[in-house]
């Protein structure tokens, strides 16, 4: 095992109706500027319920906040911020609300051009206000991480943050909030929350045998629930699990004394902030690929996720590595995720562009081994087309 330092400050107040736990989780003194994204926060109630929550408060609102969370959308909130003396945020949404609210935290407190936030990937940030989070779809892990990913649309880019500034104080989960989401975006959470898995499990064996465990665990769950899920969207138990696991899967427990990958998400950025794939379209897309075309070095990992997670017991290490690639893709066909570019409209024309901006980013050495360059990267897409 590697060593780590873990650490993790969020509060989850997790039950049907715990949204009237605000009025005991946010300071009673607090001037409160709410988040949240396009229509689906007031259409489902979900706002109004956090308002009465919020009691006597001073609230104000912010929605607009779009999937893929824009920079000059949140600077219009940081301006309302530092206007009106905000001291305490609530987003309420997905995980692009809850990571455009953690960066209105932090550009609210930060002196100069906030893009220099992404720039340097957080590590310039001193200060953020405090927040919280009533999330409403279960994928992102966001709700209890101190990471964020903003897209500046102008440039086409697509970058991540972190921070211990920006872990928010306390996430809300209520599973019957999930309800109302459309089939695609519950598709969306088991293919995202499966990757977050993949990226701290798939890499080379680091005798971390619980962290391997608990990895797959979260994975036998979403491959049990994600059909379920899907098929029955009021059925609070599973949507229960499938919210928990989905904020396991990314609040830093298993990837504490193990290596992480992320190349997938690294590349997969590079289509949304060109193309506008939904983030779990391009994760899709690129991991099969992405596992086979570094079929040799992750091969140790490759055979006990095809033992271990898919059964696979026949055949040698590469039939074994190869059937459980497969079957990865598969599953995510089987929730309704395309697995191909060309699903997307997406040829081998579009390919230079991407790797471009992938090298411009400085996302040259990716991977546990720091060994993904842009080239293996463009094999990898022409493997996916
Ligand atoms: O905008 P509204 O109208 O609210 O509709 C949203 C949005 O269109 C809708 N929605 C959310 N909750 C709903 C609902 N519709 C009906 N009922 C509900 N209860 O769902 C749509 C998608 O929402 P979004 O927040 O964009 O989805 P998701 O949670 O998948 O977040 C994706 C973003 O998170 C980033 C991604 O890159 C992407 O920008 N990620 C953040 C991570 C982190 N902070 O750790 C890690 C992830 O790898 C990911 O990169
Ligand atoms: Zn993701």
């Amino acid at each position: 095992m590697q060593d780590f330092s873990f650490y993790n400050p969020t509060r989850i107040e997790f039950g049907a109706g715990k949204i009237a736990s605000l009025n005991q989780l946010v300071p009673a003194n607090a001037r409160v500027l709410v988040l949240f994204g396009g229509e689906s926060a007031r259409r489902t109630g979900t706002l109004d319920e956090v308002i009465t929550a919020l009691g006597e408060r001073e609230v104000q609102l912010f929605g607009g906040i779009e999937p893929n969370p824009g920079f000059e959308t949140l600077m219009a909130a940081v301006a309302l911020v530092r206007n009106n003396d905000i001291d305490f945020l609530l987003a309420v949404g997905g995980g692009s609300v809850i990571d455009g609210t953690k960066f209105v935290a932090a550009a609210a407190l930060f002196e100069g051009d906030a893009w220099e936030i992404l720039l340097k990937g957080g590590q310039n940030i001193e200060h953020a206000l405090p927040f919280g989070a009533v999330l409403t779809l279960p994928a992102t892990g966001s709700e209890m991480n101190k990471g964020s990913v903003i897209t500046h649309k102008a440039l086409q880019a697509k970058l991540p943050f972190m921070s211990e500034q920006v872990f928010p104080r306390f996430s809300v989960l209520d599973p019957v909030k999930t309800y109302t989401l459309p089939t695609r975006q519950v598709a969306n959470g088991v293919v995202d929350a499966f990757v977050h898995v993949m990226e701290q499990y798939l890499t080379y064996p680091a005798q971390a045998p619980v962290q391997d465990r608990f990895a797959e665990g979260l994975l036998h769950t979403l491959i049990e629930i994600g059909p379920e899920a899907l098929a029955d969207p009021e059925d609070y138990q599973t949507r229960a699990s499938l919210m928990w696991t989905a904020t396991l899967a990314l609040n830093g427990l298993i990837g504490a004394g193990v290596p992480q990958d992320w190349a997938s998400h690294m590349l997969g950025h590079e289509l949304t902030a060109l193309h506008g794939l939904d983030h779990a379209q391009t994760l899709a897309v690129v991991l099969p690929a992405m596992l086979r075309q570094r079929k040799s070095t992750k091969l140790g990992k490759l055979v006990q996720y095809a033992e271990r997670v898919w059964n696979i017991h026949e055949g040698s290490d590469d039939d074994k590595a190869e059937a459980a690639i497969e079957r990865t893709s598969a599953f995510f066909e089987s929730v309704g995720v395309k697995t191909r570019l060309g699903d997307y409209n997406l040829g081998a024309g579009h390919i230079d562009e991407i790797i471009d901006r992938l090298t411009s980013h400085g996302m040259v050495a990716l991977g546990e081994h720091g060994d993904v360059t842009p080239d293996h990267c463009r094999q990898i897409l022409l493997a996916s087309l």
